[in-house]
């Protein structure tokens, strides 16, 4: 189990197919960050993100506090196409290390803008953020969770092998939480073992 950091550090990390980079936003990411939030497509499933703030002053004070926290208490990555070096979406682990002290677990999400889904994207970025918090970081455990309806991003969960369990979510309604154990993580095989 890795140590907390106590300052920020910027994260950068290649798809092992060299197809992606997943890394730390710079504040010229906000227009594209916005642009994908503001698409309704990609939030469907995501009512917590359909809020008044889309505004670029909103995206780029984000930006800093993603970037003033990064892996102290969370980790936000833009995923960039290296060939045309597009930002197609972004990933982050919130709730990083709530026990304080070392890295104990990771909330997980991710999008992919509506554009470039069906690509196999979701699948590359996951893996490849997966691999860098069990292999690299040395996180404990994390957790995914997704609206019962999400039927693609459960997809893309069973995909890659992870098993979810139905849990009221307050104050209505219910989701799918999956928790992934590193030991459970077999990164020689890029697969899940449950
Ligand atoms: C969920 C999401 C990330 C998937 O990304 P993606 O790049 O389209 O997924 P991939 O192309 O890598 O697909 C990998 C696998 O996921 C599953 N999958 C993807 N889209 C699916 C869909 N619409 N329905 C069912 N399964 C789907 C499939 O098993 C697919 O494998 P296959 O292509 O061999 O059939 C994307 O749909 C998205 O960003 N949605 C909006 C944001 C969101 O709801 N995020 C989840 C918050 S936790």
């Amino acid at each position: 189990m890795a140590e907390q950091e106590t300052e920020p550090q910027l994260v950068s990390i290649v798809s092992p197919s060299g197809r992606l980079l997943l890394r730390s936003p710079e504040s010229a990411d906000a227009v594209a960050i916005l642009g994908n939030v503001t698409n309704p497509e990609n939030v469907a499933y995501l009512p917590h993100l359909n809020h008044q703030y889309h505004t670029l002053e909103h995206y780029s004070e984000l930006i800093q506090q993603w970037r003033n926290s990064s892996l102290v208490t969370n980790l936000f990555l833009v995923i960039v196409r290296r060939d045309d070096d597009k930002i197609i979406g972004d990933c982050k682990f919130e709730s990083l290390s709530p026990e304080g002290g070392d890295w104990e677990v990771g909330d997980c999400s991710i999008m992919i803008d509506s554009a470039e889904q069906g690509k196999g994207y979701g699948q590359e970025a996951l893996r490849t953020l997966f691999d860098y918090a069990f292999g690299t970081l040395g996180l404990d455990s994390l957790t995914m969770s997704t609206a019962e309806e999400n039927l693609p991003m459960r997809g893309l969960a069973e995909k890659m092998g992870l098993h979810g369990r139905i849990e009221p979510k307050p104050p209505s309604g219910r989701h799918i939480v999956y928790r992934l154990a590193e030991e459970n993580w077999c990164i020689k095989h890029g697969r899940v073992e449950i």
